[in-house]
């Protein structure tokens, strides 16, 4: 019965559709019932139609027929997952891409099933679909909240165009270790700059109306604590204080939640003990609970399964009874809750109401995109064939592009380059690379679709360009674990890129990491440039001091030696499809830069994790001259480069810094301003950036912690003043039972271009 009044309203889609809009402007007693009830009570006359294997089925996600992101399960045959569709025992599906591909599995869950429930179609959509923005962390590094928001938006218009429903993003770990290969995907170390991201990214996706055919459910992933994995090495333990979990882990997750994301997915760490894919703690304590969270959990791959390997389950059907409870609502590639639930709610063991909660879930975020009006919305090849690779959409990927780019170092004035008259040796094995730009997790895209460095130099046609690879980088694809593959001997290029670099007025060095060489499963434990590179680059530098240095790489480097001898340094990341255009104009100064570093640069790897909202410590300097403080005996403690470091080719200065009173009580909204001028030659942005430092508190606070920031555009000779505001929401921190609470006390103020600033005003916080 129910199954005919849905594909009714299949049918009728267009109809309903305009009922929708009569419903807005007045009110019809004749209109369709379930046009006007509440998705609620949609869902729940659902779920009283459904049996115990089908409400399991909603609970299961099946990885599609080709593309694989994790290890393969020796349960998972195409045979038995159309076995399963059939039966309604999918209540997902992920990897599943392209219109017709969609359409005819959801042809199969809504038209041959008994119910007709349609699937949700998942998707790692991490910097977009086909047409690529930056990877995520260089992404962050603009700072850029509405050129964030915007590229998200061009992911989601392309996926969905593509039949997805759902994408695998935004993950939102705070990492602060650069040897973990995930850093590329998130938004870096700051919880503060993180949750404005998070909230972005979620806005991106979903939009204001989640039924729009452009909109795709987003998922806040993965909660939580993954990057926090032991010596950065993937899928590790994790072993975190209370403080750090509630000031640093959770925050962009809960931005996430308050900004209405869909859903959430767990992760393959345990925290302290526990894997959290059965962590009752996180997901119902906090994200079900305090939280009021309504959307529903997706397990990562297989991590349900892995309660076993983490020796917290005996078996499977242990394995289900842990995750269940603890709210992990659906199972991907898991194959536990298909083979296990039913028995054990029949077993009594699962209460059925455990099982209810979760489809519950499930089949809202259905409802609310509108799967149940119109199954296909998302299945259209002529929108697929129109929409994926628009103009419009690679020009919103450039301009992201230009604005992730981080001028580390500029002396001389080597940048912007001369537009006429100087010979240019282009050099190193990425210069040409036009697939590595694209970055990891770009499952879509096609390969060697990126703009190369060298396509968008040679635009600048009043120059002469000579270009020479020098030495070879592995595509990382293979380089799993293998020492050997990512350091290739061969040094057939090395002579002729030296003598390019020997006649050239400028030598222009592209080298870093290849595109897979972060990501998943790509952790490091040298952060070195991989082979040969630092061989050629010093090579080149003994015959050539004029050197920009373009670094593309998924995450922070440790490149002391580059650092301290190499004039100008230009921080390229992974750009994705328009990496060389953007490049390009930055180093001739069509686009001045404004990005700033969204994760601290080591000098070496023994000095992770560094990061600069760190803690005092009881010994914080040596000013009796011994040597009982805080340090290392062999390297400084600054990193390379700090948090919010960024150049431009032009300067500012910052003037009349102030807070607007020296003591407040509680509650009151304080006023900080500054004034800025570009004092510099170029018109330019600058990441204004807020800091506090609560100097004393019942939980030690960090020497500073990122409270706000603006992006501000100045005219050459302008000056602005900025405004900030401080109020509770800046002031307090949450004490270990995850409270929060503000506490009276001294605090200091800082603005500035980055993290070390030291422009300072303070105030005292009255009870
Ligand atoms: C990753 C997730 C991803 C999932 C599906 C897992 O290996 O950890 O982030 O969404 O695969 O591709």
């Amino acid at each position: 019965m129910i199954k005919r009044h849905y594909k009714i309203l299949i049918a009728a889609g267009m109809t309903f559709s305009f009922f929708g809009f009569v419903m807005n402007k007045k009110s019809n007693a004749n209109m369709e019932v379930l046009k006007i009830t509440p998705i609620e009570q949609r869902v729940d006359s659902l779920l009283e139609k459904m049996t115990l294997d089908e409400k399991v089925g909603q609970m299961n996600l099946y990885n599609g027929f080709w593309d694989v992101t994790g290890p393969t399960p020796k349960e998972g045959s195409a045979k038995l997952k159309y076995e399963h569709l059939r039966k309604g025992w999918v209540g997902a599906m992920l990897s599943v891409r392209g219109a017709e591909n969609v359409k005819e599995v959801q042809r199969i869950a809504v038209e041959e099933t008994r119910l007709g429930i349609p699937l949700l179609i998942g998707f790692d959509v991490i910097h977009g679909y086909k047409t690529l923005s930056p990877i995520p962390l260089a992404e962050s590094a603009s700072w850029d909240l509405e050129a964030i928001e915007k590229s998200a938006r061009v992911a989601a218009t392309e996926a969905s165009a593509a039949g997805i429903n759902w994408t695998f993003a935004p993950m939102v770990d705070i990492s602060r270790d650069p040897r973990w290969g995930r850093v590329m995907e998130g938004g870096g170390e700051d919880p503060y700059l993180g949750s404005k991201i998070a909230r972005a990214r979620v806005q991106g996706f979903q939009g204001d109306d989640l039924s729009d055919k452009h909109s795709i459910a987003a998922c806040a992933k993965h909660f939580a604590a993954y990057g926090f994995s032991e010596a950065g090495k993937e899928y590790n333990s994790v072993d975190i204080g209370t403080s750090t979990l509630y000031n640093t882990v959770l925050p962009p997750f809960k931005a996430a939640a308050d900004s209405g994301v869909k859903t959430f997915m767990n992760s393959f760490n345990e925290l302290n003990g526990i894997p959290v894919t059965g962590s009752e703690f996180l997901q119902r304590d906090i994200l079900k609970g305090a939280w009021n969270f309504e959307g529903f959990v997706v397990s990562d791959w297989a991590s349900i399964n892995e309660l076993i390997f983490w020796g917290h389950a005996k078996d499977k059907r242990q394995a289900a009874i842990i995750a269940s409870k603890a709210g992990s609502d659906l199972d991907m590639e898991g194959y536990v809750y298909i083979r296990e639930l039913v028995q054990l709610v029949e077993d009594g063991i699962v209460a059925e109401s455990v099982i209810d909660d979760a489809v519950r879930r499930i089949l809202k975020v259905k409802f609310e995109l509108g799967l149940f009006d119109n199954p296909y919305i998302y299945c259209d090849s002529e929108t697929e064939k129109a929409v994926i690779g628009k103009a419009e959409h690679h020009e919103a990927v450039l301009d992201v592009a230009k604005k992730s780019i981080v001028l580390l170092k500029n002396e001389q004035n080597l940048l912007p380059l001369q537009k006429k008259g100087q010979k240019i040796a282009l050099i190193g094995p990425l210069a040409a690379d036009k697939n590595s730009p694209l970055g990891s997790w770009r499952i879509a895209s096609d390969d060697n679709t990126a703009v190369s460095v060298l396509e968008g130099m040679k635009k600048y046609t009043g120059n002469t360009l000579i270009h020479e690879k020098g030495v070879d980088l592995v595509d990382g694809h293979a380089a799993f674990i293998e020492e050997v593959v990512l350091n290739t001997t061969n040094r057939d290029g090395m002579k002729e890129a030296v003598a390019a670099a020997k006649t050239a007025d400028v030598v222009v060095m592209v080298l870093g990491e290849h595109g897979f060489q972060s990501g998943e499963a790509r952790s490091r434990t040298e952060l070195d440039l991989p082979g040969l590179q630092q061989e050629l680059l010093e090579a080149v530098y003994a015959v050539n001091k004029n050197i920009v240095l373009v670094l593309n790489n998924g995450r922070p480097l440790a490149i002391e030696w580059a650092a301290e001898h190499i004039p100008a340094i230009v921080e390229g990341w992974q750009l994705g499809t328009q990496s060389g255009n953007a490049i390009a104009q930055v180093l001739y100064g069509d686009y001045n830069p404004s990005g700033k570093l969204p994760m601290t640069f080591p000098r070496n790897v023994g000095q992770i994790p560094i990061y600069y909202n760190h803690k005092s410590t009881g010994r914080p300097t040596n000013d009796n001259d011994n040597v009982f403080w805080s340090h290392y005996i062999d390297k400084e403690n600054t990193p390379l480069w700090v948090f919010g470091h960024g150049l431009s080719y032009t300067t500012f200065e910052y003037k009349n810094f102030k807070v607007h009173g020296d003591k407040f009580s509680i509650g009151d909204n304080i006023k900080v301003t500054v004034d800025i001028t570009n004092t510099g030659n170029y018109d330019g942005k600058e990441v204004v950036q807020l800091y506090i430092r609560d100097l004393f508190g019942s939980i030690t606070r960090p020497v500073k912690e990122l409270k706000g920031f603006e992006l501000v555009h100045f005219k050459k000779g302008e000056t602005k003043t900025i405004e900030f505001m401080l109020t509770n929401k800046e002031l307090g921190f949450y004490n270990n039972q995850g409270k929060y609470m503000v506490e009276a006390g001294d605090f200091e103020v800082f603005v500035g271009g980055s993290s070390d600033t030291k422009l300072k005003d303070t105030f005292t916080l009255n009870y």
